[in-house]
């Protein structure tokens, strides 16, 4: 078992803010002094072309540190480098984000400063898109746009009226209060609230190398993890093999089977809630080779037996965190959640259909969430948008119960 604790985000909240080659480059100053006048520390990259639109300097000066401009410079990385930066920021916000960032972002460059330092950052990534309604209502914009947004990125906008070519629509990048409101908002509907939240596969070994697993990728239990702690709760991630790697604030412990995570669970309470998301392996090899099992011709019996039920185990003590499950369904999904939340006496249960195509190691997810007397569809969108949603209820239901 391994454990770590990732630095918890400290205050001043530490913007980045990014700029692109677009007219409404004119508003950015503005914004930075939004953003600092709500508290955050403020530091500015510009792509080459946003230079032609407004000059450095005056990003300097109202920022208060030097901008961030070229990626190769030796004096410049020599300060603070662009993975010192990347690292820095608790969030990116690209204002305004041309249709050209947009495509060079959606397809994973890393071609200026600003791209990259985006490719190497885990800040919640903010985008105010501005350009030319046409070009905003094309289908490469929009599909950047949802590729963007299916990997967690936010969008600001754009808001729609007259714009700098004469013509109007949607394309205006949103006022820099509206922008520096939306990224500085931050609910604390959950502060003093400390979660234990499980995550991704268990791996349950047959021999030195080779074990049981599922394809589950964690990355359900990392959004509903981040989210927690977004929501200003104190959070505990027990997390299975997985290759993910969580946000600052959020204290990890890995483990690898059923076993390992039940016991990291049960270190972790009393806490005012468990959220259950790991996709724990209902069973194991009865026993466990210290040799690598040979290939014998003949067939194989495998004897399996039962792990613990970390979810049932944590609902029945008593007292009790605020429970909820996950259950992954292929089929009847509403029917045997509700059974699942019944018979594990859950507070609430989030199920989700999983096949060959949804559900485990896919990037989008659809969840329904079920109580005793009441059923949210929370609807398909990414894992960090649903997560979100997600907390949202049970924000509202730990208040209530
Ligand atoms: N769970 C757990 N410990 C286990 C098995 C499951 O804590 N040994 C939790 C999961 O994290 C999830 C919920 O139980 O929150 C539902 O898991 P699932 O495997 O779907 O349900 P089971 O009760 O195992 O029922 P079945 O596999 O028969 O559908």
């Amino acid at each position: 078992m391994s454990r770590n604790v990732s630095e918890k985000a400290e205050t001043p909240r530490r913007v980045l803010v990014g700029v692109s080659a677009g007219i409404a480059a004119y508003k950015t100053p503005e914004l930075v002094r939004r953003l600092r006048e709500r508290g955050c520390e403020v530091r500015v990259a510009m792509t080459r072309g946003a230079k032609e639109f407004i000059t450095p300097l005056t990003l300097q000066a109202v920022s208060g540190h030097r901008v961030h401009e070229t990626l190769l410079d030796v004096e410049a990385e020599a300060g603070m480098g662009h993975i010192e930066l990347a690292r820095w920021a608790d969030d990116i916000v690209v204002a305004p984000a041309t249709a050209d960032l947009l495509a060079r972002l959606a397809a994973g460059m890393a071609d200026d400063l600003l791209t990259t330092a985006v490719l190497a950052s885990r800040a919640r990534l903010w985008l105010a898109p501005a350009m030319n309604h046409v070009m905003w209502d094309h289908p490469a914009v929009r599909q950047n746009i949802a590729t963007l947004e299916q990997r967690g990125a936010r969008t600001l906008g754009p808001g729609s009226g007259s714009q700098a070519c004469g013509e109007e629509g949607y394309g205006r990048m949103l006022a820099p209060g509206e922008i520096a409101d939306a990224v500085t908002a931050g609910s604390e509907a959950l502060a003093g609230k400390r979660f234990v939240v499980t995550a991704g596969p268990t791996y349950e070994a047959l021999d030195p190398v080779r074990f049981i697993g599922n394809r589950s990728s964690g990355r359900m239990g990392f959004a509903v993890a981040e989210a927690l702690a977004e929501a200003g709760a104190e959070v505990t991630l027990i997390a299975g093999p997985v290759h993910l790697s969580a946000r600052g604030g959020i204290e990890r412990i890995d483990v690898r089977t059923a076993a390992e995570m039940r016991d990291a669970v049960m270190a972790q309470l009393p806490a005012d809630a468990f959220v259950s998301v790991a996709a724990v392996a209902d069973y194991r090899p009865a026993s466990r080779s210290d040799e690598k099992i040979k290939r014998s011709g003949e067939s194989m019996q495998l004897e399996l037996v039962p792990n613990p039920d970390i979810l049932r185990e944590v609902a029945g003590l008593s007292p009790r965190p605020f429970v909820v499950g996950f259950a992954a369904e292929t089929s009847d999904v509403g029917e045997n959640a509700r059974a699942k939340l019944e018979a594990k006496s859950l507070d609430l249960i989030a199920a989700n259909r999983v096949g060959d195509d949804c559900g485990f190691d896919a990037g989008e997810n659809a969840l329904v969430v079920y109580s005793s007397d009441r059923e949210w569809d929370l609807g398909s969108a990414s894992k960090t948008a649903l997560a979100e949603k997600l907390v949202s209820v049970i924000a509202e239901q730990m208040e209530n119960a």
